[in-house]
């Protein structure tokens, strides 16, 4: 098949591009490199089959346009994390508004199936736990979340349209925070912040007492439930959550994180952002019952190819080996896989949650 990823250059873009010639698809990868970055695809460079135009999808030229004759459209492209949309407010609101509908155009003139990958931000602050897909959000429309929360929500709103006037087969993927290689240190997410602070023996940051909880789905698993999401017959206008329902307070997050690093990293404690959620977990009995998926990578095993993968990044960069402190051995031992649910390895270095 030829297939359209918009942000493929991103973090979980990169590794969807990956599956996709894996299954032997041509892949025209549209990114602007506003979040992402080329080197996420360097190792598949020479590929005949990946395409690679570096645009706007926001822009009113409409990059768009020369895509002819895709059978699949997957739309990723948007800043991600709180940093790159605190950053880019107005640019993450046209990208969901006016570059989703350009996606959307190109896969109604192609006749192509169309797939948004949507966010679990749509439910806001949510109230009702776990997040079911009926669940409408709690959602401040003002806040400093705002331009992505609902410019998610009105990429949803206009991709439910598409369907209903157009008859174009969409299918929307509320993702959950999905962590992996490839994600930039410094966009503010847990998972790359944490380990990058473990990495350089910096403190970790907690906002707020560290009991908000997250669930974090590994890379891998996310795409395969996208390609899942997507490829499914019969799912057309379909709302599916795709994350882990192993939900962990974000001090469980940062203990693992410090003891799978080897680090001696302490904790620094900030004030808690406006609109920062307190609880985040989907409910996932529709993506078992519809797309028989579930998360399979356990935590501890994610979060270590996290940490590899950071760390590679960072001697790279540095020519030297990423310094570890002490309790490196002790982290080989312990990062063993577990299962979901497991208990994740605690700090060696003394440290405990205040
Ligand atoms: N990673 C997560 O935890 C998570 C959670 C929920 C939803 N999502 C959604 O999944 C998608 C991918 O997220 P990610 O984590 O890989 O983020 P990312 O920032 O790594 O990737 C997004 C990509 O979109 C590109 N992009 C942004 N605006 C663009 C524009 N106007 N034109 C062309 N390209 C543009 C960026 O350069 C980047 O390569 C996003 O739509 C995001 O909202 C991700």
């Amino acid at each position: 098949m030829r297939i359209l990823v918009t942000g493929g250059a991103g973090m979980v873009g990169s590794h969807l591009v990956d599956a996709l010639l894996v299954r032997g698809d041509a892949v025209i990868v549209v990114d602007n490199v506003s979040t992402g970055r080329w080197r996420n695809l360097a190792h598949l460079e020479g590929r005949p089959s990946l395409s690679r135009i570096e645009a706007d999808i926001a822009a009113p030229a409409d990059s768009l346009r020369q895509i002819a004759a895709v059978d699949r459209v997957y739309h990723l492209a948007s800043p991600a994390s709180p940093v790159d949309y605190g950053r880019y407010p107005i640019e993450t609101l046209m990208t969901n508004a006016a570059g989703t509908r350009a996606a959307l155009e190109c896969a109604a003139r192609c006749g192509a199936r169309f797939l948004l990958a949507s966010t679990s931000e749509v439910y806001g602050d949510p109230v009702e736990h776990p997040q079911r897909e009926s669940y409408v959000g709690h959602v401040n429309p003002v806040g400093p979340r705002s331009s992505y929360d609902e410019g998610k929500r009105f990429a949803e709103s206009l991709t439910a349209a598409y369907w209903r006037t157009r008859g174009v087969d969409v299918r929307i993927a509320r993702l959950f925070n999905s962590y992996g290689p490839r994600s930039r240190a410094d966009d503010g997410r847990v998972v790359p912040t944490f380990c990058a602070q473990a990495l350089t023996g910096r403190p970790l940051t907690i906002f707020g007492t560290g009991l908000q909880t997250r669930s974090l789905c590994y890379v891998g698993d996310t795409v395969r439930g996208l390609i899942a999401l997507m490829e499914r017959p019969g799912l057309a206008g379909e709302v599916v959550n795709i994350g882990s329902p192993d939900e962990r307070t974000i001090l469980e997050i940062a203990r693992a994180i410090i003891a799978l690093a080897g680090s001696g990293s302490g904790i620094e404690r900030r004030p808690l952002p406006a609109d920062d959620p307190t609880r985040r977990c989907p409910d996932i009995a529709k993506a078992r019952a519809l797309l028989g998926w579930e998360p399979e990578t356990p935590l501890a095993t994610g979060l270590r190819l996290a940490l590899d993968a950071f760390r590679a990044e960072f001697s790279a960069c540095t020519g030297a080996e990423v310094a570890v402190p002490s309790g490196a051995a002790r982290a080989l031992v312990v990062s063993g896989v577990h299962g979901r649910g497991e208990a994740l390895p605690a700090p060696g270095n003394g440290w405990e949650p205040r």
